[in-house]
């Protein structure tokens, strides 16, 4: 093995009762590149942050270049050699490009205080233009590019003095297929130059073609480090997963398949200010799925779907005695179920039980006259909390006190009680452990078995090519295509249609 550059040894990371990071030792190597995979939140990020000085570790040492080192910022990091690219914008707004380049290096361009702007531009212009952004101009505002270019802007700067480790944390995500391949040029440049390269990535197929190793992490432990043919895609999703799955973690088919019956249908639907002009025809046993950036509009649009928005033109139609939506309890009655992305705040009544959750939406059904009847309450409850597989003591736990993965299983169980026909999905499976995500996805096959379908919006793009028969692409509140579920499809189709 190449030459130890940094050996980070029973590193820990805690946010509160939150566990971030448990016991991970490792080591990064020159010359070569390694993978970092795990799912959301098992701790990739927190792992890097602390390499890259964004905070220390609650207990753990680092030795660099045979050093003890302890970086107290970022800046301290760079200078030090160790570069971070992430997928959040890392350049600031409403200074130029070559002050962005040089921010907080600007002494070396200067004497006794003052910083030669000349020497400064002529410098970034040398670094632009080595890295292919001829097209930029460093003395203009950095707000007068896209995101994209300011992304390659802070690529060429954090290679403006060689690295010795550069750490790249799900940055090809949020980019164009061309400023992807861009990255893996980078990559393979640095690897020549006896960079030690980190990588975090969600595209297993990207991560196999790019590393020498591959670390897992799950919930915050180290898992395994693989090596040569270990580094293949079904490995690494077992080993993140922490079990065999039958079949495969998403929907095992790519046939785009549900029934020609239409059962609910969107037309012309606006927000004034957030969407424009969305209309759609989901069928019966589809799962159909909005992509897009977090701001696009498409969980507004559910929202105002399930009639919790009134909208400012459109409408939306049940086609079941072609009833027009437009209030919650009458999406409610007509057995519509939505999850919301905060069900924290929107979806459980917290100060109560889990029984009292489950009933919620169906209490038409369990009402004898005027009386509810406490036996029926209680066993509906137990049956879809079983249904549901809800780790408790039992129902009259108060719902508060789960975990964010059971909670989630409490809201849908309310909905499964309800008969629910069609299930509005906000980000389902946002901020959930692989066990019940596995479990949530397994339901979803379930609904499409069964007739039922589901109208979903997802920010991973893994889930939304897994599981949704048509994927409805949107950018800045509109409509900016649609995909047929095929095994051809890949994250960088759609990202080429919400950025
Ligand atoms: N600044 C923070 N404050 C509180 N909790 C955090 C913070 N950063 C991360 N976490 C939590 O730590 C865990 C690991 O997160 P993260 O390292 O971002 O995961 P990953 O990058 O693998 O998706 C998650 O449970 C996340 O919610
Ligand atoms: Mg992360």
């Amino acid at each position: 093995m190449a030459e130890t550059i940094l050996r980070a040894e029973h590193m820990f990371k805690e946010f509160g009762a939150t566990k971030a990071v448990t016991d991970v030792t490792f080591e990064l190597h020159r010359g070569t590149v390694l993978g970092l995979v795990g799912e959301n939140g098992s701790g990739k990020s927190t792992l890097s942050s602390m390499i890259a000085g964004v905070y220390p570790p609650t207990k753990g040492s680092m030795t660099y270049k045979g050093k003890e080192y302890k970086p107290g910022s970022v800046l301290e990091a760079r200078k030090a050699g160790i570069q971070y690219l992430t997928q959040e914008q890392g350049t600031i707004d409403g200074m130029t490009v070559a002050e962005n380049m040089f921010l907080g290096e600007e002494d070396s361009f200067g004497r006794g205080g003052m910083v030669n702007m000349g020497r400064l531009v002529a410098r970034a212009r040398e670094i632009l233009n080595e890295n292919g952004l001829k097209h930029v101009d460093p003395t203009r505002n950095i707000d007068d590019y896209s995101f994209e270019d300011r992304k390659m802007i802070e690529t060429a700067r954090s290679l403006s003095k060689q690295p010795d480790i550069l750490i790249i944390d799900e940055t090809t995500t949020a980019l164009s297929k061309k400023g992807v391949e861009r990255i893996y040029e980078i990559i393979a440049e640095q690897k020549e130059k006896g960079t030690a390269v980190l990588i975090i990535s969600h595209d297993l197929s990207e991560v196999q073609h790019l590393c020498d190793e591959v670390m897992i992490l799950r919930d915050g432990v180290f898992i395994d480090l693989l090596k040569g043919d270990d580094i293949n895609p079904d490995n690494m999703r077992r080993k993140m997963i922490g079990r065999e799955f039958e079949g495969s973690y998403y929907r095992g088919d790519f046939e785009c398949t549900y029934e020609d019956e239409v059962v609910l249908s969107a037309e012309g639907l606006t927000l004034d200010g957030v969407f424009y002009d969305i209309s759609f025809e989901l069928h019966r046993g589809e799962i159909l799925g909005f992509g897009g950036l977090s701001d696009c509009g498409m969980h507004e649009v559910l929202k105002t779907v399930f009639g919790a928005i009134k909208p400012t033109r459109g409408s939306v139609t049940l086609k079941e005695g072609n009833v027009r939506l437009h209030s919650t309890s009458a999406s409610v009655r007509r057995k519509i179920a939505y999850i919301p992305k905060d069900r924290d705040k929107e979806s459980l009544f917290q100060p109560t039980s889990i029984k009292d959750n489950i009933v919620a939406a169906s209490l038409d059904k369990i009402k004898k006259g005027i009386f509810i009847s406490p036996r029926i309450e209680r066993r509906t409850a137990n049956e879809q909390a079983g249904i549901m597989e809800v780790k408790m003591q039992n129902v009259n736990q108060m719902a508060k006190d789960l975990s964010g993965g059971n909670k989630q299983k409490v809201v849908i169980a309310k909905w499964l009680a309800n008969d629910s026909r069609i299930f509005i999905m906000d980000c389902p499976t946002r901020g959930i452990d692989v066990g019940v995500k596995a479990k949530i996805y397994r339901l979803m096959e379930d609904f499409k078995r069964r007739g039922i379908s589901v109208l979903m919006v997802s920010e991973e793009m893994m889930e939304l090519i897994g599981m949704a028969d048509r994927i409805i692409t949107m950018k800045d509140g509109r409509r900016t295509g649609e995909f047929i579920r095929s095994d051809s499809l890949s994250e960088a189709d759609i990202i080429e249609k919400i950025i």
